[in-house]
């Protein structure tokens, strides 16, 4: 299928990228300059320049595809994520440069939207499993957009013009290239777990590789929401010291519970238990990560 891809040149999309064309399919993808779209051509693509905030370029170069992947966001460096207007751009995009392209895509006949999402969401459940179908509180201000790009691909789905909208809601992303990578590793270094919260909590992830192949897989899925993590995610304490031990350092010292539930509230928003399924994806496409657990494989 001729896929359009934006993002494709980021940590997930410069995986998802391969991962379509070696499922045969035929992908443009958005290339910011000239050092992206040699990016772009090295992974098997076609680059092409657009504004994802300019509606009418956007219908332009997306006329002829027959699926469009939104995988563009803009999160902020790890140290900045507790101040609002670090966010501003990452917004824009989940809100205004997905109304563009899913606008792109009905334009265009496409017959798939996919769009990526995020799992911290989901309310804390504890030791308790987490499907699709589990509450989410959207209200912390790094949230309300990935809900209002959900929406988008709600929207392609309910469009009488539309097909199949798809979210993938992706878990904590682990590659060696991540942005967070090396400030973790800096925190580990001091003994500070960067996996932050109740070291009992659980958290889940997901290798960027297995993020790029869940990607490609999507493209067979029935229109939904699709969560997409690893096979065990692990306490928070566990998971330090798999880090730790993955850098040759000491494991990171634990704060006691109480410590966390006290914490402000940007912080308790990226420390909520989450053990999170993937089995709706693997039941709709086939699909597995080939790296089921942080054990052992943290970069
Ligand atoms: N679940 C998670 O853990 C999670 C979730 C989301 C994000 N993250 C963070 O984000 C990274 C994950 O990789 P990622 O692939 O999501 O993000 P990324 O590596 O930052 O890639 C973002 C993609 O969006 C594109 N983009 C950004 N702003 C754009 C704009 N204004 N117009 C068009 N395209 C734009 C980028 O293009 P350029 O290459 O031209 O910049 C790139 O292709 C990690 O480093 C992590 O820190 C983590």
């Amino acid at each position: 299928m001729k896929v359009f891809l934006a993002g494709g040149t980021g940590v997930v999309g410069t995986r998802a990228l391969p991962a379509l064309v070696a499922d045969g399919h035929e992908v443009t993808a958005v290339a910011r300059g000239p050092e992206k779209a040699a990016l772009v051509a090295r992974l098997g693509g076609a680059p092409v320049t657009v504004d994802l905030f300019d509606p009418a370029e956007l219908a332009t170069v997306v006329a002829g595809h027959e699926v469009v992947v939104n995988l563009a966001t803009a999160i902020p460096a790890f140290g900045r994520m507790n101040r609002r207007r670090a966010w501003a751009v990452n917004d824009r995009i989940r809100s205004e440069a997905s109304r563009n392209l899913v606008d792109a895509a009905l334009a265009a006949g496409a017959g798939r939207y996919v769009q990526e999402s995020i799992c911290f969401p989901y309310v804390d459940a504890g030791d308790r499993w987490i499907d699709e179908d589990s509450s989410t509180d959207h209200t912390p201000w790094g949230f309300v957009a990935s809900a209002e790009a959900e929406r988008q691909a709600a929207r392609f789905t309910s469009s009488s013009d539309g097909g199949a909208g798809v979210v993938l809601r992706f878990a904590m992303f682990h590659a060696p290239d991540a942005g967070h990578s090396a400030p973790m590793a800096r925190a580990l270094r001091m003994r500070i777990n960067p996996f932050v919260g109740d070291p009992d909590a659980y958290i889940s992830s997901i290798h960027a590789e297995d993020a790029g192949t869940a990607v490609a897989a999507s493209l067979r899925a029935p229109a939904g929401i699709y969560n997409v993590a690893d096979d065990e995610p692990l306490r928070r304490r566990e998971a330090g010291r798999v880090a730790a031990e993955a850098i040759g350092v000491r494991p990171p010292l634990s704060l006691p519970r109480w410590a966390w539930r006290a914490s402000p509230p940007s912080v308790r928003f990226i420390s909520r238990s989450q053990r999170i399924s993937h089995d709706r994806l693997t039941e709709a496409t086939g699909w597995t990560p080939s790296h089921p657990s942080l054990r052992g494989d943290w970069p």
